[in-house]
């Protein structure tokens, strides 16, 4: 599944993000790649051990645990904290995988199920810097409005056209889903958002305590936790 999720930050958060961003020291992004990323990769992140990388990542986070539209796509078990990027000047990240295992500092290993690319900038402030997501059905392009979210599969083959006018920046990271297989966690998100149409329009209608229950017992069979 590949999900849009609108608005994660809005308004003075986004802002404050942004000044916060735009104010600090960014660095090669080579210095994060593995050795298949760096022959394709040229942008800017923020170093690890950046301060406003935790801060606003911290953010970000009790933001996405808001949001109902995320976790009951994501079913999140594990978010990694968030990385920035920035691209301009005809920068660019060509064709690649996101690496399938990260660790943590505290030596915790995660597993990248899902990808997440959170947008800064609004897609008139520059061109390129589309992410293309190559699925099964071919190819998916993404640039979206400031604040919003592109949630996709990790195993996804992707890559980011090059920025030729202004600046895009956006944060990116990856999470470990309770449910690793894509296909049972769109099916438990199509479940979970049907019941709640019908329970939005027929409240009292006994079929959606019987669907909400077979929500639950799936996720019960197939949940790592
Ligand atoms: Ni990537």
């Amino acid at each position: 599944m590949i999900l849009a999720i609108p608005d994660i930050l809005t308004g003075a958060e986004l802002g404050e993000a942004r000044a916060q961003l735009e104010a600090t020291e960014w660095i090669d992004g080579k210095a994060t790649a593995g050795h298949q990323g760096a022959r394709v990769k040229d942008n800017q992140q923020l170093a690890r051990d950046n301060p406003i990388a935790d801060e606003v990542g911290a953010r970000i986070i009790a933001a996405l645990h808001k949001n109902p539209l995320f976790v009951s796509a994501a079913l999140p078990l594990h978010i990694l904290p968030p990385m920035f990027n920035r691209y301009s000047s005809g920068q660019t990240f060509g064709t690649h995988v996101d690496g399938s295992i990260r660790t943590l500092p505290t030596g915790q290993r995660i597993r990248t199920d899902l990808s997440c690319t959170l947008f800064f900038g609004n897609p008139e402030e520059y061109d390129g810097g589309e992410l293309i997501i190559e699925d099964t059905y071919g190819e998916k392009s993404v640039k979206l409005p400031a604040g919003h979210l592109i949630l996709y599969p990790s195993t996804s083959l992707h890559r980011v056209t090059p920025v030729t006018r202004g600046t895009r920046l956006c944060a990116f990271f990856w999470l470990q889903s309770m449910i690793r297989d894509d296909t049972r966690r769109t099916l438990l998100f199509d479940m979970d958002i049907g019941i709640q149409r019908v329970a939005t329009d027929q409240p009292d209608h006994t079929g959606v305590i019987q669907l909400t229950g077979v929500y639950h017992n799936l996720l019960r069979q197939w949940a790592e936790v």
